[in-house]
């Protein structure tokens, strides 16, 4: 499968940041898949669904129409919702929306359509191991839970919110648990992937490493 580059990771290893990057510079189109997951999220919670509940979660996927833009803003049912799925109820709950096999059933074939029609680089946790199983590139990238909790906390602050250090690696230490340990499709490293660690590299040394195997430098 040529013209798709595939990256999986834990949350905060800067995989969209990175994707994005990539993109940019190949002239691929970048999809983050967590957002497509996130957007599902946030549709149910102000739907007022319970997120318990498998049936209503997939008839909600269904009926909504989740799209990006160049910017890589993402629009529910054409509602520009960029920020409100970053918020904390929908990282808390998230989890739960990305277990539910019928509702990965339908992102999985959207994002599988958009890489057939497209040059694409796609960031989530299933892309190396069943999305784009076929990839010729596919990467790995993780970085120690301290480090991605520090890079968390530094955005917030940031951005002016409040945050707590550990209140944040302990979240994400949950939602490592969650992806990884789900029944359907969790979070592994396939066989086939290089794995690279970005504890103690910079953005631009992941893309440069990135971009070096990708040319067979
Ligand atoms: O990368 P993120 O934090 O935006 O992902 C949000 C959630 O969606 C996270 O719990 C993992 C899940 N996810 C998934 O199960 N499969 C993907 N391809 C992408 C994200």
């Amino acid at each position: 499968m040529d013209n798709v580059i595939a990256i999986d990771g834990p949350g905060g290893a800067g995989k969209s940041t990175i994707a994005r990057r990539l993109a940019e510079e190949l002239g691929y189109i970048h999809l983050d898949t967590g957002a497509m997951y996130r957007a599902v999220t946030y549709a149910a919670l102000q739907e007022g669904i319970d997120l318990n509940n498998k049936e209503a979660l997939v008839k909600l996927t269904k009926s909504i129409e989740i799209n990006f833009n160049k910017d890589g803003e993402i629009f529910l049912n054409s509602k520009n919702v960029s920020k409100e799925i970053r918020s904390s109820q929908v990282n808390k709950n998230v989890s739960k929306t990305a277990a539910v096999k019928g509702v990965r059933e339908i992102l999985v074939k959207k994002h599988q359509e958009l890489a057939a029609k497209n040059k694409v680089v796609m960031d989530g946790r299933d892309i190396t191991t069943v999305v784009l199983k076929e990839a010729e590139h596919k990467f790995y990238l993780t970085a120690s839970i301290e480090e991605r909790a520090r890079r968390r906390f530094e955005e917030m602050k940031e951005k002016n919110k409040e945050a707590n250090y550990e209140e944040i690696k302990e979240n994400i230490a949950r939602r490592d648990k969650l992806d990884s340990q789900r029944e359907h499709s969790p979070l592994k490293i396939a066989d086939d992937a290089v794995v690279i660690d970005s504890t103690e590299l910079s953005i631009e040394e992941v893309v440069s490493k990135i971009k070096a195997i990708i040319e067979g430098a």
